[in-house]
């Protein structure tokens, strides 16, 4: 794992948005695996800058979204498809049709849906890049604690501490979603490359035990070790509980001068 601990939210955020952009630009037809939450606002505003002012091409990235909620209707303002498109779609280039997220208002088998979205990402030829998140608990997508770490796209009973986590996204009195559709552990472990972004003091414990905590179904993040190039980018509220911060900093260092394409 490499870990790059930058200043603040918005040194995280351009940061992430550069290697984004460059792996697009490396590879025109990218496979984007992409995540919601506040920590993403930052790196999806500046790609969508990058598209303005520098024509940063999306027209043949293929999209994969980590997950949604089920129960809510098509069109709810809080589904992360509607997050996706406010944030993120409805600035730049990418195809309609080459975007996919997890449908939650699906009325047919969950099983079968979702290995049909497995089926659709293997189709593609597999994720590229997989942009994370990363919850207080330590969750990737949702895959919350003691979800399998070989595990695959399915429905999952959200915790009580992810639904509260959730609720400021809902209105007053409004039901939050206590399950979602997510790619599992397993599906996430296939990107080619992941990259993993946290800010703040909220999520510093959950930094540790991904990174320095023990391989463990209790904060499934911990499989990103398990990986073989991931990179956390996180800033220095996040990054508080690392025991190891000045090796992470020599060690990016030493990247820079010695293979400093891992770090574009
Ligand atoms: C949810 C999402 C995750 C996200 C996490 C943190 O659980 N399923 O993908 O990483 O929230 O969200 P935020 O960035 O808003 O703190």
């Amino acid at each position: 794992m490499l870990v790059r601990i930058t200043q603040n939210y918005d040194e995280m955020s351009r940061l992430a948005a550069r290697i984004v952009a460059n792996a697009a630009r490396r590879k025109p037809d990218l496979r984007l695996g992409l995540a919601t939450g506040e920590t993403q606002i930052g790196m999806y505003k500046d790609l969508v800058r990058m598209r303005r002012e520098e024509g940063l091409d999306f027209s043949r990235v293929l999209t994969f979204n980590l997950d949604e909620y089920v129960g809510l209707p098509a069109g709810h303002p809080q589904s992360l498809r509607s997050f996706m498109f406010r944030t993120f779609f409805d600035h730049v280039n990418v195809a309609a049709a080459n975007i996919h997220i997890p449908d939650g208002s699906v009325r047919r088998n969950f099983g079968e849906y979702c290995a049909q979205y497995e089926e659709e990402i293997r189709q593609a030829g597999g994720i590229d890049l997989q942009i994370l998140g990363i919850g207080k608990d330590g969750h990737i997508g949702f895959n919350e604690p003691t979800s399998s770490l070989v595990s695959r796209t399915r429905v999952k009973t959200l915790t009580r501490q992810t639904i509260e986590a959730n609720r400021r996204d809902f209105a007053a009195g409004e039901e939050v979603p206590a399950a979602a559709i997510t790619m599992g552990v397993g599906t996430i472990l296939e990107a080619r490359r992941i990259l993993l972004l946290a800010s703040g003091a909220a999520k510093s414990k959950a930094v540790a035990r991904a990174v320095e905590g023990a391989v463990s179904a209790a904060a499934t993040a911990s499989a990103l070790q398990m990986h073989g190039n991931t990179t956390l980018i996180v800033d220095r509220e996040a990054a508080a509980d690392l025991a190891h911060k000045d090796y992470y900093e020599r060690a990016i260092e030493m990247t820079k001068r010695l293979t400093p394409e891992r770090l574009e």
